[in-house]
């Protein structure tokens, strides 16, 4: 649902050619980047200008944003007995780390994404309250900047909250005092039976497969324990950017799971349906604030956009003027691992 004005009688831009060749080298590297060379082998695609599907298109002149100053979280490390330590080791980077990092959205996502403290505080106790009995150890999988993982360390009763996030750029762009392990939704790097719950916030449709990733969470729940699913399906994809981007509709009804794609994955693994909800919720007061949020691309998808395209989008959006909020619809699914009662698991 969205309730700020769309702009009228315009015809979706054409698709643009097939892949263009990478322009990230000719961007400039962030102030951040620049400083080390290090930094700068960093980037995914250098050197690779064919390889564009990993790269950001060169948006135009992003609004500038205050830069977070990196946190020092806290890394955890798999140990070979499958139990998280804390550890001073640095981040492990591999193949499947470096492919998830993408510098430069990393640097906009938690401007780009973060909402009031009212706000965010109203969704975790809302995710907490969908499990099935207490809750003392969260894993958030794909954590990304941490934004839930460090919420729900702050207003869930829990002892545990680990984020497992493969991409090293947003682990670098963490709000602060979030644990941390390297790995995907596909391969978690935690103990078996370890959590009553398990979050996968904007992360499903990133999944390559998401069968396993569902066999996964249900080895490292303990039986009872509880995964939510926060989403939009593709079936509900109403956001107020498709007005503006409309080819980003078609981009998300490709990405995008539909409700019983996701729902026929994860009780075939072994969980089930306990609840679901589907809500609109303010995200900005009105579509000049929305506006300048969009400005610094935050959000994956925009990476499928050319220049023109973004900025076109942006013109329209100052055309239009609206003072209405915008609002984002989320679909929430819960499902509880099928076994033995929770309270019973733990003894
Ligand atoms: C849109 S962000 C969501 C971040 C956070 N959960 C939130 O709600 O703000 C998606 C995150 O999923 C991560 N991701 C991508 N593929 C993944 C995978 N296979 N397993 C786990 N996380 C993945 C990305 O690196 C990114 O940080």
């Amino acid at each position: 649902m969205r309730s700020a004005a769309t702009p009228a009688g315009r015809r979706a831009p054409r698709r643009g050619p097939e892949p263009r060749p990478c322009s990230c080298r000719d961007r400039p590297l962030p102030r951040r980047a620049r400083r080390t060379r290090q930094a700068r082998r960093r980037r995914p695609c250098a050197g690779r200008r064919t390889t564009v599907r990993r790269c950001a298109p060169a948006l135009p002149a992003p609004a500038p944003v205050p830069r977070r100053q990196c946190s020092p979280s806290t890394f955890l490390w798999p140990t070979p007995g499958g139990r998280v330590a804390h550890s001073a080791s640095p981040w492990e980077v591999n193949d499947v780390t470096r492919a998830h990092d993408d510098e430069r959205l990393a640097d906009v996502y938690q401007a780009g994404n973060e909402m009031p403290e009212r706000s965010l505080e109203a969704w975790v106790r809302f995710i907490g309250s969908l499990a099935n009995g207490p809750v003392t150890s969260v894993l958030d999988v794909g954590a990304g900047t941490g934004m839930f993982c460090a919420a729900m360390a702050r207003w869930l009763p829990v002892s545990t909250a680990v984020g497992v996030e493969p991409s090293l750029a947003m682990v670098r762009c963490a709000v602060p005092g979030v644990h941390y392990v390297a790995g995907t939704a596909e391969q978690l790097p935690v103990a078996s039976r370890a959590f009553d719950l398990a979050l996968l916030s904007r992360v499903v449709h990133h999944l390559p497969d998401r069968r396993a990733a569902a066999a996964e969470l249900v080895r490292v729940l303990r039986p009872g324990g509880t995964v939510v699913v926060r989403t939009t399906f593709r079936e509900r994809l109403d956001a107020l950017v498709y007005d503006y981007w409309p080819r980003l509709r078609e981009i998300d009804s490709r990405r995008f799971p539909s409700r019983d794609e996701v729902v026929a994955d994860l009780t075939a693994a072994g969980l089930s349906l306990t609840r679901e909800t589907s809500f609109a919720q303010p995200v900005a007061a009105d579509l000049r604030e929305y506006r300048a949020r969009m400005a610094t691309a935050p959000l994956s998808k925009f990476a499928h956009l050319s220049p023109a395209e973004f900025a076109d989008g942006l013109a329209r959006m100052d055309r239009a003027g609206s003072r209405q909020p915008v609002e984002e619809r989320y679909d929430v699914v819960a499902f509880t691992r099928r076994g033995m009662e929770h309270a019973s698991a733990r003894t």
